[in-house]
């Protein structure tokens, strides 16, 4: 395993970091264990969550997965760097969710006692909240940073001009400011490659893009034949959610050459998935994910691997056109 800084942090983080929201609907708790053990086995020091997981879930299970990861770091909580994420719907009330001050104050303190531990390494805003203003939701962190409950915050799914609006509001406020981005980032979800990646590089954000294999498409375990199997992409609301993202021909398409172009490259699909979005310079560390132990290994594989500079090229070339289209699909 390879580690670097998050930013222009002092913290030190894994290139790979652990996604977690498989567990407790997925995958229960025992294997969600053998899955944290299998990662940490593999030198990863960095685990991702968020209050709203698992997917999948409804209300009356949100907050599940920081339970089922805050048993597991008991007595070793100083060995990893912790990040969770706040904004999702938490409760039946209108401000259960969102980055009012009141919601985040709450949400902090719910996830610190789901996780059993006094402070998160990383407190993120799950999405952008558009209907609180911005300045109320840097104060809120603000307090949450200074009164250790985070060490850093951080975004995800936010457009780059929102994030730079952020970033300059907490300047001229002199508040604590992001430092880093979890955008989505996969050889079939380029997007972010325009307009956000250059900013996280212009601003020194840490960049921590998630799912990298597209949810499994570009394992190529699935075939655009009919429904799709038990999984990732049939899990009720979410799966749909996926299916809309990637379940289309045209997708198929790319993944069956991406396949054709790994098996002459002789690396697994998972490997080079996962090493693609390594090897943009922009991105610190891949948050991987998996719903049983040992679907990680190929996965973990990609931190032990360069690609070689012609074959990076090709699957570029492959991807190119996911470089446009709608910035939120
Ligand atoms: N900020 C956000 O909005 C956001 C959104 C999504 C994820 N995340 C974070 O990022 C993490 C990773 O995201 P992701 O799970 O979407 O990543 P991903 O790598 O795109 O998808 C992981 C899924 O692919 C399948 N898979 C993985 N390895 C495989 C293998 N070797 N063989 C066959 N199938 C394999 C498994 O699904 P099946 O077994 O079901 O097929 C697994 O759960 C999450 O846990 C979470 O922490 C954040």
């Amino acid at each position: 395993m390879e580690y670097c800084k998050l930013g222009r942090t002092g913290l030190t983080v894994s290139r790979l970091c652990l996604g977690t929201m498989t567990f407790g609907f997925q995958s229960d708790e025992e294997t969600a264990g053998r899955i944290m053990q299998r990662a940490a086995d593999a030198g990863v020091t960095f685990f991702d969550t968020a209050d709203v997981y698992p997917l999948g879930a409804d209300l009356s299970i949100v907050g599940r997965t920081e339970e089922i990861v805050g048993a597991w770091l008991k007595g070793r909580r100083n060995n990893f760097v912790l990040a969770t994420k706040a904004v999702g719907k938490m409760g039946p009330s209108s401000w259960d969710e969102g980055a009012s001050r009141k919601h985040l104050l709450d949400a902090i303190d719910a996830s610190l006692h789901r996780l059993g531990t006094d402070y998160v390494d990383l407190y993120q805003l799950h999405s952008d909240d558009r209907e609180t203003p911005l300045d109320e939701t840097l104060e809120a962190l603000d307090i949450i940073v200074r009164s250790g409950r985070a060490r850093y915050i951080g975004v995800s799914n936010f457009l780059a001009y929102r994030l730079a609006r952020a970033l300059g509001r907490s300047d001229a406020l002199r508040l604590a400011r992001f430092v880093s981005v979890q955008p989505r980032y996969n050889l079939l979800f380029r997007q972010i490659e325009r307009e956000l990646l250059p900013l996280a590089q212009e601003e020194g954000l840490g960049v921590i893009p998630y799912n990298p294999l597209a949810g499994g498409l570009l394992t190529g375990k699935h075939k655009n034949d009919g429904a799709p199997p038990q999984g990732r992409f049939s899990l009720g609301a979410a799966g749909q959610m996926y299916q809309d993202r990637y379940w289309h021909e045209r997708e198929f398409s790319t993944v069956a050459a991406f396949q054709q172009a790994t098996q002459e490259a002789n690396v697994a699909p998972v490997t080079a998935a996962v090493a693609w979005v390594l090897a943009n310079p922009a991105v610190t560390s891949a948050i991987i994910g998996a719903s049983r132990p040992e679907q990680l290994d190929a996965s973990l594989a990609a931190a032990d691997i360069r690609l070689d500079p012609a074959f990076k090229a090709k699957l570029d070339d492959l991807s190119h056109e996911y470089r446009f289209g709608d910035a939120l699909r």
